[in-house]
């Protein structure tokens, strides 16, 4: 069976990260985020990519597909496991042809989910988390103005594209968390997926 994956998006701040690992520990999905891998590939002592990828975070701009790509696709052979949450991708069309190109034909996309929320609702909550030490070089205003239009204009096409084809699932993810899961949760079930037993 090939290996199954969803797609997590929304814009900074929405909380992809938070309901990534709400679903991780009930259902069966390992979670990826595209983010966390750049930043720690960032610090990999010796990465012949590390300042780029600090650049391009810091400017909120899309590092290329072959980085992210293969960061992803390595993450997901050395988990062993075969269902993926892979969160903050595909963010652009570089994102979206790479993964077609060397993944598509590797892996099963079951939906995309979206999540849905107001620029000033994501911006508070990315000032919140650079002021309580998320130590993120991109959560200070300038950044997050410069990683809002690239969501605009690079990610929403994407979304739009999936949205299309069917695929995607929206979330309305204004409010807290545990509210946000209870829907989440009904995307899930609705799709089959079973939870972990515990
Ligand atoms: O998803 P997250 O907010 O952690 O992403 C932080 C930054 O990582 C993005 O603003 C972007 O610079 C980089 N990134 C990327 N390609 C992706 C995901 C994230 O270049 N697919
Ligand atoms: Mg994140």
């Amino acid at each position: 069976m090939l290996p199954e994956v969803v797609f997590v998006l929304g814009a900074p701040g929405a909380g992809k990260g938070t309901q990534c690992s709400h679903i991780s520990k009930e259902y069966d999905f390992v979670h990826l985020s595209a983010g966390d891998l750049l930043r720690e590939e960032r610090q990999r002592p010796g990465s012949e990519y590390g300042e780029m990828i600090e650049e391009k975070i810091r400017n909120g701009e899309i590092v290329p597909v072959e980085v992210t790509c293969s960061l992803i696709h390595k993450a997901m052979q050395k988990s062993g496991k075969s269902r993926f949450l892979i969160d903050g991708f595909p963010r652009n069309k570089d994102n979206l042809d790479g993964w077609d190109r060397v993944m598509s034909d590797k892996t099963k996309l079951l939906f995309v989910l979206f999540f849905e929320c107001s620029r000033d609702i994501c911006t508070e909550r990315c000032l919140g988390r650079g002021a309580a030490g998320s130590g993120r070089s991109d959560d200070n205003l300038e950044s997050l103005q410069k990683r809002f239009n690239t969501y605009i204009n690079d990610t929403m096409p994407i979304i739009n594209h999936y949205d299309r084809l069917g695929l995607v699932k929206r979330i309305n993810a204004e409010s807290v968390p545990e509210e946000v899961f209870q829907d989440v949760k009904k995307v899930f079930d609705g799709a089959g997926l079973q939870r972990i037993a515990n």
